[in-house]
């Protein structure tokens, strides 16, 4: 790995984290997988040499469990779904130089030679523990086959993972008042002997490696403090048949635990490309031996395994450390946590069956927040961000540019560009290099869409459409203008969305795919002719969007309703109703803040003063809120929530440097403070004056 700026003279590879064979893909898997397709093409129009690999993770209990409620073998189930996500992943665009799977034979070699290496170099160790069992069952329960309480933060954890709360790994024995997951017994416990791999043999390593790795600040802060806590050895084997055997001495019974093989099924699939392309083409171990560039995206609930386990056991067998680990936020479905069980969520297939273009959740999922953030998916928020960004700016520019060329000059008009546009340009290449260089997607998407809207804006000002007539040389100056522009916003926005990319690069007569194209090639002049160009984007209409808000209300309440008929024949009430509190809320986030940026919120006590509704705003109101120096107009979300009339006189907080924005003409000089859904509103419970500091 080198730490120059992209490109480098080495070659790259971007992964993300491995689907569990084990269900249907949805929003969620797609935001990360589409993330790294991004970033990976992203690099690829800088001029960096770099392959995109993944595969699906067969093993563990994720899939053992699933596969046993269907009453299959695990194999068989593992595969029917990597078959599926094989066919799913190309209609979204994600380009996957090879796609793999862990149980193959490339991986199991290499997983098997890498934890040997591990041996042979004293990593590893065999000690006794106490492993959880379930008697009626006649099995022993490692992970998802046991339930209880996180020692950490208390929550309702699985036996490998705190997955609702504080999403540590837990290691066996540490999940407090285990039962079975098959029986629901309380689980008993019986001596074993496991392997153990010494991650606190690279605790130096690690706090070196940490002060190197770049990609997002959740990846490379929050494995600090596991660190400061103390590294704890981690048992890499499990009691199950389902798996990749353990090669060494002993434990000739024992599988290796999923989170072993799963990562190294990165290696595995890159040489699986090697072996196709050659590797003169394009040579796993540059990258992994040697020093290419490992960049991998992941969720944020799996940082764990790839900034302490997967590093130390890349070092540990002598392989090369990952250069960026990219940890993506969660997605939320109208501002609750998305949950397959409840059905909150949109699937790959219901989406494309609903005919959107995959460009448009591309989009969406990338430029919508910063890789970190949370994102809240809703229709509405998809709709205005297609209809005002990609319609509206982008689509826009791009139809009347090509037709007005098209119809004056049947194609690009004999100009040179002009030297404002040109630098114009130039500084787009140049905001997508520092986006990429920063891991920001939505960096490199927003100098795209930008790029079109100077566009829009330079065809206003300069009103070609009044000079074809008089002053031929300078319209036909304007519209080559517009149509390098067109074609530069293209190629700055094709890793995102590269199937509109293409169709546009086929209305301009370019030959070959704008996927191969670099970033220089925005300056390029496109060729003399051209057809008449089509519109490439398509509004979403209000109706379209009210339908698919019902659609997707109707299924949540339909699972909600199968869930409680469900759970009054089989279990306690009570149990069912935590369950439904903890699935509903959104998670806790780990990044901490300091005092100083606490101190950067001006938060005062207000009181409503008045308040009505927003015309032709279903949701807002307009309040003036009183916070004792002066009264500020505010514009607050929350008309259908309370009764306008009941709110004056009623104390509130108020975020009071929140930067002015204007809805609907209304502007807006702060933000009321509420929680949940509801918008329930914070008040004080003393005598606390307006204008006091919230501190
Ligand atoms: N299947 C795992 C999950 O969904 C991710 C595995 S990522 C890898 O959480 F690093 F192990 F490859
Ligand atoms: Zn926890």
């Amino acid at each position: 790995m080198s730490h120059d700026d992209y490109p480098t003279d080495r070659p790259a590879v971007v992964t993300c984290g491995l689907p569990y064979a084990n269900g249907d893909l949805h929003i969620g898997h797609l935001r990360g997988y589409i993330g790294a397709d991004a970033f990976n093409r992203a690099l690829k129009t800088l001029g960096q040499q770099s392959a995109y690999v993944c595969g699906s993770d067969m093993h563990g209990t994720p899939v053992a469990v699933n596969a046993e409620e269907e009453g299959v073998e695990p194999e068989a189930f593992a595969l029917r779904w990597h078959e599926q996500y094989e066919e799913t992943f190309p209609q979204f665009a994600v380009d996957f130089d090879n796609y793999g799977h862990t149980h193959d034979e490339t991986n199991t070699e290499t997983t098997q030679d890498i934890v040997l290496t591990l041996e042979e170099e004293g990593h590893i160790y065999e000690k006794e523990i106490q492993v959880a069992y379930d008697p009626d069952a006649d099995q022993y329960l490692p992970d998802r086959y046991v339930e209880g309480t996180c020692p950490y933060c208390g929550a309702k954890a699985r036996g490998d993972e705190c997955d609702e709360g504080c999403q540590r790994h837990l290691e066996p024995g540490e999940v407090e008042d285990p039962h079975s997951s098959i029986t629901g017994n309380p689980a008993e416990y019986r001596e074993r002997t496991h392997k153990f791999f010494r991650v606190s043999d690279f605790e130096a390593y690690l706090t070196e490696f940490l002060d190197d790795l770049e990609g997002t600040s959740n990846a490379r802060n929050q494995p600090r403090q596991w660190i400061e806590d103390g590294l704890q050895d981690w048992c890499i084997t499990r009691d199950m048949d389902w798996g990749i055997d353990y090669p060494g001495e002993g434990a000739e019974d024992l599988v290796l635990y999923v989170w072993v093989d799963a990562p190294i099924e990165y290696i595995s699939s890159t040489k699986q490309y090697t072996a196709r392309v050659g590797a003169d083409e394009y040579d796993w171990e540059d990258v992994w031996k040697d020093e290419g560039e490992i960049v991998h995206v992941i969720g944020r609930d799996i940082i764990q395994h790839h900034t302490i386990f997967w590093p130390a056991m890349l070092e540990g067998a002598g392989y090369n450390a990952p250069r960026a680990v990219a940890a993506t936020g969660f997605i939320t479905i109208d501002g609750k946590g998305l949950s397959t069980s409840r059905n909150r969520a949109i699937w790959a297939r219901e989406y494309l069956e609903e005919g959107f273009h995959p460009d448009l959740l591309r989009y969406y999922l990338t430029t919508t927040g910063g890789l970190q953030q949370d994102v809240d998916f809703t229709w509405t928020a998809f709709q205005e961000k297609v209809n005002g960004e990609l319609v509206g700016t982008v689509g826009n520019f791009w139809y009347r540019s090509l037709l007005f060329a098209y119809r004056n000059y049947e194609g690009t008009p004999e100009a040179e560009v002009s030297g404002e546009v040109e630098s114009r340009i130039n500084g787009a290449i140049e905001e997508v290099r520092e986006a990429v260089n920063d891991y920001s997607l939505r960096g490199v998407g927003h100098a795209a869409v930008r790029l079109a809207q100077f566009g829009n804006e330079y065809i206003q000002r300069n009103e070609p459409w009044k000079l074809t007539d008089d002053e031929p040389d300078e319209a036909a100056q304007v519209i080559r203008d517009c149509v390098q522009l067109a074609k530069a916003v293209g190629v700055l926005l094709e890793p995102i969305a590269p199937g509109k990319a293409q169709a546009l690069w086929e209305q301009l007569g370019e030959e070959g795919e704008v996927a191969d194209a670099h970033l220089a090639e925005a300056l390029e002049a496109p060729p003399r002719h051209f057809d008449e160009p089509g519109e490439l984007f398509e509004k979403i209409e209000d109706d379209r969007v009210d339908e698919l808000e019902e659609k997707l209300e109707a299924k949540i309440e339909a699972a909600a309703e199968d869930a409680s008929e469900t759970e009054s024949d089989e279990t306690d009430e009570g149990e069912a109703d935590d369950m439904a509190a903890t699935d509903d809320l959104e998670p806790l986030l780990e990044d901490r803040i300091s005092f100083e940026e606490f101190q950067d919120l001006d938060i005062r006590v207000g009181r409503i003063e008045a308040a009505e509704g927003i015309d032709g705003a279903d949701d807002l109101a307009r309040l003036e809120v009183d916070i004792g120096f002066e009264t500020r107009q505010v514009v607050a979300g929350i008309k259908r929530l309370h009764d306008l009339e009941e709110l004056p006189g009623t104390k509130c907080i108020l975020l009071a440097n929140m930067e002015p924005a204007e809805l609907f003409g209304v502007e807006s000089n702060g933000m009321i403070l509420a929680a949940g859904e509801q918008a329930d509103l914070l008040t004080t419970h003393g005598d606390a004056e307006l204008g006091e500091k919230v501190r």
